[in-house]
């Protein structure tokens, strides 16, 4: 069958395949029971760059917290952050906060009802556009995510290296093309969504069940491992952290990440980044931190390395343990402060952190 052929009929096939294929296969996730494009929003924001049964409970939580996007507006950001903790990507939370303020202060709190006036929000791309045009707006506009680029690389036999522009343009292209033929483009495009996302998956697609075989370009020539075609992945950067973790009592020396850097306004410990993994305290280079910790400090032990890997850069951290004797009046270096086990708690952390403070009290 020939895809691109103008014959309106193949693709009304596509679309009725696909949204008959929803019905049967979809996920009940709460926010497809709801219209509303603050919700549909939240879940946008949470969902890029997450697994759906990871940003669900966010999701859930957030929904709660902040009921409205007002609500959203006004929130502390920090509590906001620590909201967010464990879902990596921080800076989609501290956008997503700077939306929210802007509908508030722009909109009185209430979302642009088109695709063209969403694309105007800052921080609101064509993906999130599209999606809460048609799931909350029933627009006809096509969402283009990863999930969608593979369907429609496969299905259509398209060879375009997905990470150029103009790629994007063509998939955008074929993908509105299609969704002019479905009757409920909300439906429509959660279902090629959902279909990416449990059918056509990028390692192992169930091609021996599903409803496109004979009609799919990869599945004819077996080419499915083929396609998308995506360039390669730049190269990742490794960091070597040595925490400084200054403990006092029960009490923990943090700071926050003012830098322009991962994990801004997360809070650590006293960071020394170096270029090569430190083996002894020595090593580390000179500095005020070293000299404080030598005169006021104990060394108790160091930890294993602990690895966390991010999109481009691979965190190698170790933790050096430093005893300050209880009732020593000291004075923190650098922007430290200590903080009690309940004020440490609150604070938004990396999981690095989070877990090695998890460690600590074992
Ligand atoms: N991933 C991104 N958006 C999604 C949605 N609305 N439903 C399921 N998975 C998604
Ligand atoms: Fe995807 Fe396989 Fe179905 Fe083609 S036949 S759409 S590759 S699952």
């Amino acid at each position: 069958m020939d895809w691109f052929s103008d014959s309106d009929d193949t693709r009304i096939d596509f679309a009725a395949t696909l949204t008959g294929w929803y019905a049967h296969h979809k996920r009940d996730l709460p926010w497809r029971h709801t219209r509303n494009p603050y919700f549909i929003w939240l879940s946008e924001v949470i969902l890029q760059q997450t697994r759906v049964i990871q940003g669900r409970p966010y999701y859930e939580r957030f929904v709660a917290a902040y009921p409205t996007v007002q609500s959203l507006a006004d929130a502390d950001e920090r509590e906001l952050l620590r909201l967010w903790q464990g879902l990596g990507y921080y800076s989609r939370a501290r956008n997503m906060h700077k939306t929210a303020k802007y509908i508030a202060g722009e909109f009185a709190g209430r979302f642009p009802e088109s695709y063209a006036e969403l694309l105007k929000l800052p921080g609101v791309g064509t993906y999130t556009a599209a999606a809460i045009a048609s799931f909350a707006f029933d627009e006809k506009v096509a969402v283009v995510d990863g999930n969608v680029y593979r369907v429609l690389a496969r299905v259509f036999g398209i060879e375009e290296d997905i990470t150029t522009t103009t790629a994007k343009k063509t998939f955008s292209a074929l993908a509105n093309r299609l969704i002019q033929q479905s009757d409920n483009p909300a439906t429509y495009n959660q279902a090629i969504m959902e279909f990416g996302a449990i059918q056509c998956t990028p390692v192992s697609p169930d091609c021996l069940l599903c409803p496109l075989q004979q009609q799919c370009h990869a599945y004819l020539t077996g080419r499915q491992r083929m396609l998308p075609v995506k360039s390669k992945k730049t190269a990742v950067r490794e960091r070597f952290f040595n925490y400084i973790v200054i403990r006092q009592g029960d009490r923990i020396a943090l700071k926050e990440r003012t830098q322009k850097d991962i994990w801004q306004h997360l809070y650590d410990f006293c960071l020394i980044e170096t270029e090569e993994p430190m083996e002894a305290f020595r090593e580390l280079p000179e500095g005020r931190v070293l000299n404080w910790v030598l005169q006021e400090g104990i060394l108790k032990g160091l930890s294993d390395e602990r690895t966390h890997v991010l999109t481009h850069q691979k965190i190698r951290a170790r933790f050096w343990l430093v005893e300050v004797p209880e009732g020593r009046k000291v004075e923190l270096p650098d922007g430290l402060t200590f903080c009690k086990p309940s004020e440490t708690e609150r604070l938004p952390k990396p999981i690095l952190v989070v877990d090695y403070l998890k460690s600590l009290r074992f």
